[in-house]
């Protein structure tokens, strides 16, 4: 008798050390609906995803076939930021979308520190680009959207329209239309009331008085050139965020477009893993000390197609291909149009800048290339930029033509 409770007991204990092997009490897990479409059987696979940010792992539920399709597995290149509705995350070379939260603890988590605002960098501090971008990595924004365009009077005096009639008015059309802007879609907690605070007051003089630390402090020059803007609520930042980055596509010629110069230039495309680690900053602020200037500019995600297409040139001839590919779907990438004093020669001079494909050769032979500076390894190289001179105007067509 006194044998049996006893091994009733070891099996309890045992049981019990299994489960808390595979799930520490109290884990946080997230669980999500996830989309799969697979090529080979032309449909599109229902899942139900957990992730355990804990070690990164994830476990995969198939809802059609009702069974387990993959067990508890840390997954690499997936971070608890990439879970969220509507992205697409990438596990086992599978592009999955995340469709909805499975429960309420998901939903209300992720939805709270993924609130979103709209921020601009005025047409006085885009040459300080880097820097700005610097100070939103710093502060924990993720930037989700980006694009530089130059701004029409018509869509300008829609923007500002809250300040039709002020006399400031015609004055702020000349001002934010004097040059490029470059329009960005903030992510974080309390996203509105952060980003305003970073920016700091609307003067830029009584900012360096009392918020010394703040972006219009630092960038800006009085009560107009002020460096960047900041919604003032979350009613204003979804209209400010949907002027410049519609939901849907739609064509109207009040939605801000970027527009290339589609000549004399080369294409410079910053790597996810660059973003993921906040250098982004760092490789534009790179970029203008070298001398280059960037006519284009726009943060694009690639699905698998796309970044095949766009890649084919190396398809086997360099055997990264495959992890290429991966890198670039793995998420946003900003593509660049960079234009220099060089004329037909910025592909060349823009290449020697950017450095040998080896990160490891890069730090050897250039330590003062973008890619022996932010490079990790071949893959994670930092930035691809355009081999031949013949491919730069091609590839920035790619992306500022085709996908866009
Ligand atoms: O940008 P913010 O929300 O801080 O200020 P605003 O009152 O909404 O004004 C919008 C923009 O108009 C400011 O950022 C300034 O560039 C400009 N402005 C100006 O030129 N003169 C003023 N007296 C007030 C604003
Ligand atoms: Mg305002």
């Amino acid at each position: 008798m006194g044998n049996k409770l006893f091994i009733i007991a070891l099996v309890v204990a045992l049981a019990a050390t299994l489960i808390n092997i595979h799930m520490k009490k109290g884990e946080t897990q997230y669980i999500f609906y996830a989309e799969w479409y697979d090529p080979m059987s032309a449909t599109v696979k229902k899942f139900q995803l957990s992730f355990f940010p804990r070690d990164k792992s994830v476990e995969m539920y198939d809802l059609r076939a009702q069974r387990l399709f993959l067990k508890r597995l840390p997954v690499d290149g997936v971070e608890e930021r990439d879970l969220y509705l509507g992205n697409t995350i990438v596990i086992l070379s599978r592009q999955l979308k995340l469709t909805d939260y499975a429960d309420a603890t998901t939903r209300e988590q992720i939805t709270s520190r993924r609130q979103r605002t709209f921020a601009m960098v005025k047409p006085d501090a885009v040459h300080r680009l880097g820097e700005v971008i610097d100070v939103i990595q710093s502060r924990d924004f993720e930037i989700s959207q980006m694009k530089m365009v130059q701004l029409l009077r018509s869509q300008a005096a829609a923007f500002y329209q809250e300040h039709e009639g002020r006399p400031f008015f015609e004055p702020l059309l000349d001002y934010i239309t004097s040059g490029p802007v470059v329009a960005m879609e903030l992510i974080t907690t309390n996203a509105v009331k952060k980003w305003r605070e970073t920016l700091g007051p609307t003067d830029s003089e009584v900012a360096r008085q009392d918020s010394p630390e703040t972006v219009r402090a630092k960038f800006g020059k009085d009560k107009q050139s002020n460096a960047a803007h900041g919604s003032d609520s979350d009613t204003s930042a979804t209209r400010e965020i949907e002027f410049f980055f519609p939901s849907s596509k739609v064509n109207d010629v009040m939605v801000p477009q970027t527009i290339a110069h589609l000549s004399h230039n080369t294409c410079c495309i910053i790597k996810p893993h660059t973003i993921a680690a906040g250098n982004m900053g760092g490789i534009l602020n790179a970029i203008k000390e070298e001398g280059f200037d960037i006519s284009a500019l726009q943060m694009f995600r690639m699905d698998k197609i796309q970044a095949e297409e766009f890649l084919e040139v190396y398809k086997g001839v360099v055997s990264e291909y495959p992890g290429m590919v991966q890198q670039l779907m793995s998420g946003p990438s900003v593509a660049l149009e960079i234009t220099s004093i060089h004329g037909d020669e910025t592909p060349i001079k823009f290449r020697e800048f950017v450095g040998p494909a080896d990160p490891v050769v890069a730090k050897e032979l250039r330590p003062h290339s973008i890619r022996a500076r932010f490079g990790e390894d071949k893959v994670k190289n930092a930035v691809h930029c355009s081999d031949l001179p013949d491919d730069g105007p091609l590839e920035v067509e790619y992306f500022f033509k085709i996908l866009q």
